[in-house]
């Protein structure tokens, strides 16, 4: 075991602070006799208790808000009540360790704040729909981020694409205020225009040199028609005081938008591009799945439960239980639709 680490980190050449971390490991690793001669060793008589830190939740449960729709342009069902969670988002919460409750957008409003009461933190999907119901629900769950967190209960929100829009939507109280971009089913680099400002971002865990790949080679996948320049969100009074610009990037015809912001006050992170399709979803071509595109997923996954397990809300087993996502059946949708392999389909 030891050789072969050794001998595939000569193959990699990896820089050579990392050889002398790798060596280092393998000096201080036991000679493992036990694992050499087949016999697992377990410690007698003492149960091997996980580590706790009071103040973490290690068993975060993450509400997502579902998007009118099946997610497949209406060939698995035309219901106007239908709506769907791409099963990508909810792998992605669970990839970190934590569990998903479905906010169903068009349940009454008790519905709604009860399922709340039993989540540790939210994420808003992509999609398209920008008004209405579904806009009314997003706007009632975003106050209830602010207001938890207002409070002094964290309270993480993470929202992707579309929810990245309305966000921006409701925080600068204009729905006017997104620009249109060409970057629809693209695969993009992030520019970092202000290393200070990731500081206490989810580029904190972030490898520099990750950090300087994705600044460099398209790791990450847009699919958006819209967006909102730098320049607009800096003379938003609202926005440039809520957000700060952690990455930007170019279209197809090389305009700039912002593609990561993180809020100063709250633990809300959002994001034009899709984190959760690099490992998730393999519908569209120009969707990354290289090793590094998967780690820069696993990082916000980390990161967005990372915030989750700070959370003090405590709720009763089995309510969480009769409210998980796992009382519905995912469908298969990639051999009818491009747009996502496997859904949640409430209706
Ligand atoms: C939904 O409506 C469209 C357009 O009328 C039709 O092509 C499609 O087959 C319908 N889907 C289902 C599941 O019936
Ligand atoms: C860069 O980010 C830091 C930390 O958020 C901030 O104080 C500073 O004003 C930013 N600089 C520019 C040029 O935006």
């Amino acid at each position: 075991m030891h050789s072969s680490r050794t001998g595939a980190a000569a193959m990699g050449s990896p820089p050579p602070h990392r050889l002398l971390l790798l060596l280092a490991v393998a000096a201080v690793l036991p000679r493992s006799a036990a694992a050499a001669e087949g016999v697992i060793r377990l410690p007698r008589g003492r149960a091997c208790a996980a580590p706790t830190d009071p103040a973490a939740y290690d068993r975060p449960v993450i509400g997502i808000v579902s998007h009118p729709g099946d997610g497949a342009g209406g060939r698995v069902s035309n219901g106007t009540a239908a709506s769907y969670i791409a099963a990508s988002y909810v792998k992605f919460v669970e990839s970190a360790g934590a569990r998903v409750v479905p906010l169903i957008y068009n349940e009454p409003e008790e519905r709604l704040l009860e399922k709340l009461s039993l989540v540790n933190g939210v994420l808003f999907t992509g999609g398209s729909v920008k008004s209405g119901p579904y806009f009314e629900t997003i706007k009632k769950v975003f106050q209830y981020v602010l207001d938890k967190n207002d409070a002094g209960i964290p309270f993480p929100l993470f929202a992707q694409c579309l929810g990245f829009e309305l966000v921006s939507m409701i925080v600068s109280k204009d729905n006017n205020i997104l620009e249109s971009f060409s970057a629809t089913n693209q695969a993009s680099t992030l520019q970092f225009p202000n290393y200070s400002s990731l500081e206490g971002s989810v580029f904190e865990r972030f490898d520099p040199d990750l950090i300087k790949k994705l600044s460099t080679s398209c790791l990450v996948m847009q699919n958006h028609k819209y967006g909102i320049s730098p320049k607009t969100l800096r003379e938003n009074v609202a926005l440039s005081s809520f957000f700060k610009i952690l990455t930007t990037s170019p279209d197809e015809n090389g305009e700039v938008y912002v593609s990561t912001v993180q809020a100063n006050k709250y633990p809300i992170t959002c994001t034009q591009w899709h984190p959760e399709k690099a490992i998730f979803e393999f519908g569209k071509q120009m969707i990354p799945h290289s090793e590094e595109a998967v780690q820069v997923t696993q990082n916000f996954a980390n990161y967005f439960i990372s915030q989750a397990r700070k959370s003090q809300n405590r709720p009763p087993a089995d309510k969480v239980l009769d409210n998980l996502i796992y009382n519905y059946s995912p469908t298969f949708i990639g051999k009818k639709s491009k747009s996502f392999d496997v859904v949640y389909i409430f209706s």
